[in-house]
């Protein structure tokens, strides 16, 4: 800590000096996590406060879909962006040009996007979902079919979830890919008793041998309330060595794997953003006006 103690004082420093707000996301460091986030959260609730902060400058530590997204939600802040290639293997996986394409190729059939998208991708869709959402967001349009992009593992969890039939895309996220089934039973079986609680971003065999599934603040809430002696967070690593502070009494058990593309925002990168306002997300209004409609019917529908 006393390495970051330094930046840690400016940049609260700084925060209080230019209105500014930081929002993270749950896989950010602890020294970002408990050191300088005003509200650190998942993606669902990070898109819902961007759009409720009174701030005039919203600085996101995390990724470049997650920092379009509070442009949308709040077109009128300026919202920075600490290290411009802090991308998404999900986010980069389909173009707007390619949603067009499934639209003509399915005419009439709804797209529901995965928030984990550019704001082209969003300009093309009917309405977004998060990890926390996605099932009751597809129910929600009371149709037979839907497109749902572009992660194929999420898909097919939403696809074990409902009866509405489900027309994916490709993508796959490199942190949660990387986990497998033998891991899981390995672990269980060496760590009687333990719970074992997965991202629906992962495979679905690894969801199938797992307790539970959730979105990141959904897998925190389960510790939290449930309190296990052992428990696995099948996730990103940030996410254990955050609550555990706050969950003395559990062991989280490893391994885990790391987002490289959120492990770019790091504390100096945070005060040089804040100190010279630089990283800011730039989108012409009609890809603002556009990408927000989807969201917004996302954020009215809630968790
Ligand atoms: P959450 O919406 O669950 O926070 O997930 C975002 C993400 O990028 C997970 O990899
Ligand atoms: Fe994207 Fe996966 Fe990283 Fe989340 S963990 S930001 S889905 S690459």
């Amino acid at each position: 800590w006393s390495v970051h103690a330094p930046y840690i004082h400016r940049i609260n420093q700084l925060k209080k000096e230019k209105n500014a707000v930081i929002l993270a996301h749950n896989y950010q460091t602890p020294e970002i996590y408990h050191g300088v986030a005003d509200f650190a959260a998942d993606s669902l609730a990070l898109a819902i406060e961007a759009s409720k902060t009174s701030a005039d400058i919203i600085v996101m530590a995390g990724v470049h879909f997650m920092a379009e997204t509070a442009k949308l939600m709040s077109p009128q802040k300026k919202v920075l962006l600490p290290d411009m290639l802090a991308g998404c293997s999900l986010s980069s996986s389909i173009t707007g040009k390619d949603v067009r394409l499934l639209k003509e190729k399915y005419p009439g059939v709804p797209v529901v996007s995965y928030v984990n998208t550019s704001a082209d991708v969003k300009a093309e869709t009917d309405i977004c979902c998060t990890s926390a959402n996605a099932v009751k967001i597809v129910n929600s349009l009371g149709v037979k079919k839907v497109i749902f992009l572009p992660d194929d593992y999420l898909a097919k969890y939403v696809a074990s979830q409902t009866d509405v039939e489900i027309i994916a895309w490709k993508g796959i996220c490199i942190v949660h890919d990387q986990f497998n089934e033998k891991e899981i039973h390995d672990i269980r079986k060496n760590n009687p008793g333990i719970k074992i609680i997965a991202h629906p971003e992962c495979p679905p065999d690894v969801i199938k041998a797992s307790d539970f599934a959730g979105s990141t603040s959904g897998m925190i809430k389960y510790v939290e309330d449930n309190q296990p002696k052992k428990v696995m967070m099948v996730t990103e690593c940030s996410m254990s060595d955050n609550i555990q502070v706050e969950n003395p009494n559990v062991e989280f058990i490893k391994p885990c794997n790391l987002c490289p593309h959120m492990k770019r925002i790091t504390l100096p990168k945070i005060l040089a953003c804040l100190e010279n306002e630089t990283g800011e997300i730039i989108m012409d209004n009609e890809t603002i006006n556009k990408a927000r409609i989807p969201v917004e019917r996302m954020t009215a529908i809630g968790r």
